[in-house]
């Protein structure tokens, strides 16, 4: 699951003519009811009524002359329009015909995830899926968390080693792109356009101004989505790490070569506007073997809470980011996430700071990206706020 933007993060009609990135006109988009809340230090809590959507390259997305005619799938159809005008006016994102079929189901304040699954009229399997946190059916939900901290409970029990559950902000706008898009994405929120990350994926078909249909071989590469992301989780039953990406840009930015890092076509990771690798706590990396897993201190085997605390200088939203904290929960009991017990970095540390982050890659021998692209505080500024996001 994916979030979008930073407190927490998680039409169709049948007239001949219909929007580009525009939505279809045969499925009618129907999300997901999820609910969470909103609180306050003192412990008051308000309902939110949230909603899931599946993001845009999970859609089908054809021709509005024929629906037989699909853009995309997998390759572009060049054939089917001879320049982005034309794609513009020809193709639409249809909505998902039923959420389920791609292992996605909400219950009240819970969402359910399965990795492999046979949507009906498809002949290939569904293998995963990217789900964001919406306000309502055509906003994201936006999460602004400096000084404030962020909860949910998982399930890892049946999530074995090779494969990750995921949930993280990412610094998307909260239309889908609409405004800053120029004519371009008429789709949005509501189809779950927008997507960008530290890793500045190339596969999204809509980047700021522009339809990225243009990026897959053999045909000219294209343009990569960067922004800033922050892992909230990324675990299995066996492993978990929280990681900041900071990048150098604000908003989303369309990547074109080395600037993309991570996704650049020349394989040169480190020369992008975001840092791929990120500053990480992973307990187990950290020299906690016993920490996280199946009957250890946070045992897997069973649901449990996973806090994260984003502490500023000065206590305030408006402070600069120094310090990001992790608990757990579990039967009851507040686990402190553990100390770090390798060479050569402070067993003080137990939390991701500068100067956990600074000893951590001198003791790994890992490139400095996370210090180069900026670190916690530009991190911290852009969950503060960026133009148009
Ligand atoms: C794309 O198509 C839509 C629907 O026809 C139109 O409103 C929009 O202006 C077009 N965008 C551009 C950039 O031409």
């Amino acid at each position: 699951m994916l979030l979008a933007l930073f407190p927490i993060i998680l039409s169709l009609s049948l007239s001949g003519f219909v929007e580009a990135q525009r939505p279809g006109n045969i499925i009618p988009e129907v999300h997901p009811p999820l609910s969470w809340q909103k609180c306050t230090s003192s412990g008051s809590c308000v309902a939110q009524a949230g909603k899931v959507v599946l993001d845009a390259n999970w859609r089908w997305y054809h021709t509005q002359y024929s629906s037989s005619y699909a853009c995309y799938d997998g390759t572009w159809h060049t054939e089917l329009f001879a320049n982005e005008e034309m794609l513009n006016q020809t193709c639409g994102l249809e909505g998902i015909p039923g959420y389920s079929e791609f292992g996605i189901t909400t219950s009240g304040n819970a969402l359910r995830l399965q990795f492999v699954t046979h949507p009906s009229g498809s002949q290939s399997p569904n293998v995963g899926s990217r789900v964001y946190l919406m306000a309502d059916d055509n906003t994201y939900a936006i999460f602004k968390p400096l000084a404030q901290e962020i909860t949910f409970d998982v399930d890892m029990s049946n999530l074995p080693c090779g494969i990750a559950a995921d949930i993280h902000f990412a610094e998307m706008a909260a239309d889908g792109g609409i405004a800053e898009s120029g004519g371009w994405n008429t789709a949005g929120a509501k189809y779950g356009t927008g997507y960008c990350g530290a890793q500045c994926p190339r596969d999204v078909r809509f980047i700021q101004d522009h339809i990225n249909w243009n990026y897959a071989p053999p045909q000219t590469p294209g343009f990569g989505s960067c922004c800033a992301e922050m892992d909230l989780w990324q675990a299995n039953s066996f492993s978990t790490a929280v990681t900041a990406h900071p990048c150098t840009t604000q908003g989303r930015y369309k990547c074109q070569d080395d600037e993309c890092g991570a996704s650049a076509p020349s394989g040169i990771r480190y020369n992008g506007v975001c840092d791929p690798d990120g500053c990480d706590f992973n307990p187990y990396r950290m020299g906690n073997p016993s920490f996280y897993g199946s009957g250890k201190t946070v045992d897997t085997t069973k649901k449990l809470t996973v806090v994260t605390q984003f502490i500023t200088d000065n206590g305030t939203p408006s402070g600069s980011l120094v310090e990001i904290r992790r608990k757990y929960v579990q039967n009851g009991v507040t686990i402190s996430n553990p100390h770090a017990n390798v060479l050569r970095v402070s067993t003080s540390f137990d939390s991701i700071k500068s100067e956990y982050c600074d000893q951590q890659k001198a003791a790994f021998a890992d490139v400095t990206s996370f210090q180069a692209k900026g670190g916690l505080s530009t991190l911290g500024a852009a969950f503060y706020g960026v133009p148009n996001g």
